[in-house]
């Protein structure tokens, strides 16, 4: 069974690996990967490994080397259990690799959960796998690549509602060009009526890109954070740029109502400790908001909002999305090399089958 390692300690580095498959226990299910998404948010993962956990979810079992997650799609190819049977298909979060044995533990209707005692005390929406059709090659691909993204900008966008923006007059969404950041934007410029604008901070080489998705009031360069209108703001933001976070505290200082760090796009110019004029970032981690609707709304509704959520945006993706479609664990690891180098182009939705 092949996968591939990265290493700890510099996540650029990649190994491909082979081990022997292991035979299953009653109870268990051999499920082999047959197509997933790679993006920032997966090299992020392996950046935040030891800070959020992310290592935790598939042991490598091989000191200093780990196995980052994707989201995808896979195929039951045997069985030792009643919960799922040989030929079905399931989405959900998977390890860079051919297989996954997991204990499906089916908790009804089409959603099973990965029993396994190591998975236990992670969060609940990363052990889910969805029961599915087996669907086209570019139906599958789009929902790997947006759903886990878009899911996060629509959950971004009701937890700014729910906090009335802060009393903000302005959103300034940081790395605007990735797909998170794209749909936050799109889902602000949904909301009728609409209490802020709508501020997308990107590169100088994505700013016509961001401009063309017409979500945005005003599209900055981070060369150009000075032009920010100093009014009260909020600012979500997915670049985790040390550099770009602290121009932008000092000139928002007082009037940044708030200041989220979601994601960290550039993960090589992150600095955990950062001293920062105006309200300290607070992390917005996504699952901890499905956590709260699920007990302000009851189990099952905040899931079909961000369902129809991101298949409302999806639905006109040809138009801001090329899907990149790549064959065999090679090709991923090539994929995920030019993506830790930051060569991603941010219309390129890569698309790996297995
Ligand atoms: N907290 C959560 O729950 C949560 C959930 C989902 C995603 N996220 C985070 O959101 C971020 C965006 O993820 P995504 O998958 O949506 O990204 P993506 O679509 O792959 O983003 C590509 C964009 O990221 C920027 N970028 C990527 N790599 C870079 C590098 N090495 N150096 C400089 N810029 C780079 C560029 O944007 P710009 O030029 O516009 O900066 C690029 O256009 C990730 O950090 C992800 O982990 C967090």
């Amino acid at each position: 069974m092949k996968r591939i390692l990265i290493d700890q300690a510099e996540i650029k580095a990649t190994t491909m690996d082979e081990v022997v498959r292991t035979s299953l226990e009653n109870g268990q299910a051999r499920l082999a990967l047959r197509r997933f998404a790679l993006t920032a948010n997966n090299v992020t993962y392996a950046a935040t490994g030891f800070v959020i956990g992310y290592w935790k979810f598939f042991p490598s079992g091989v000191e200093g080397k780990g196995l980052v997650p994707v989201w995808g799609f896979a195929e039951v190819v045997e069985s030792r259990t009643d919960s799922v049977t040989v030929g079905e298909r399931l989405y959900g979060f998977f390890p860079l690799a051919e297989e996954l044995v997991i204990t499906p533990e089916a908790v009804g209707g089409a959603v099973i959960v990965d029993a396994a005692t190591h998975r236990a005390n992670l969060p609940p929406v990363y052990n889910r796998y969805v029961r599915s059709r087996e669907k086209s090659a570019r139906d599958e691909g789009l929902q790997a690549l947006l759903q886990p993204l878009l899911a996060t900008s629509y959950l971004l966008c009701d937890w700014l509602e729910d906090n009335a923006f802060f009393n903000s007059e302005q959103v300034v969404i940081g790395s605007a060009s990735s797909k998170t950041g794209l749909g936050l934007c799109k889902f602000l410029a949904e909301l009728a009526p609409r209490p802020v604008k709508i501020v997308g901070l990107t590169s100088e080489g994505n700013k016509a890109f961001v401009e063309g998705l017409g979500a945005c009031d005003t599209v900055l360069s981070y060369d150009d954070i000075e032009q920010l209108e100093q009014v009260p703001s909020v600012y979500v933001d997915m670049a985790g740029n040390a550099t770009v976070k602290s121009r932008l505290h000092t000139h928002l200082d007082n009037v940044l109502r708030h200041s989220s760090a979601v994601g960290t796009s550039h993960w090589d110019q992150f600095q955990r400790k950062q001293a920062l004029a105006g309200p300290k970032p607070e992390f917005f981690f996504a699952p901890s908001q499905i956590e709260k609707r699920r007990a302000d709304w009851g189990p099952g509704v905040i899931e079909g909002r961000i369902s129809d959520a991101w298949k409302r945006i999806a639905e006109d993706a040809s138009s801001w999305l090329d899907l990149r479609d790549h064959s065999g664990l090679d090709a991923a690891a090539e994929v995920y090399d030019a993506l830790a180098r930051g060569k991603a182009n941010p219309r390129d939705g890569h698309v790996i089958s297995l």
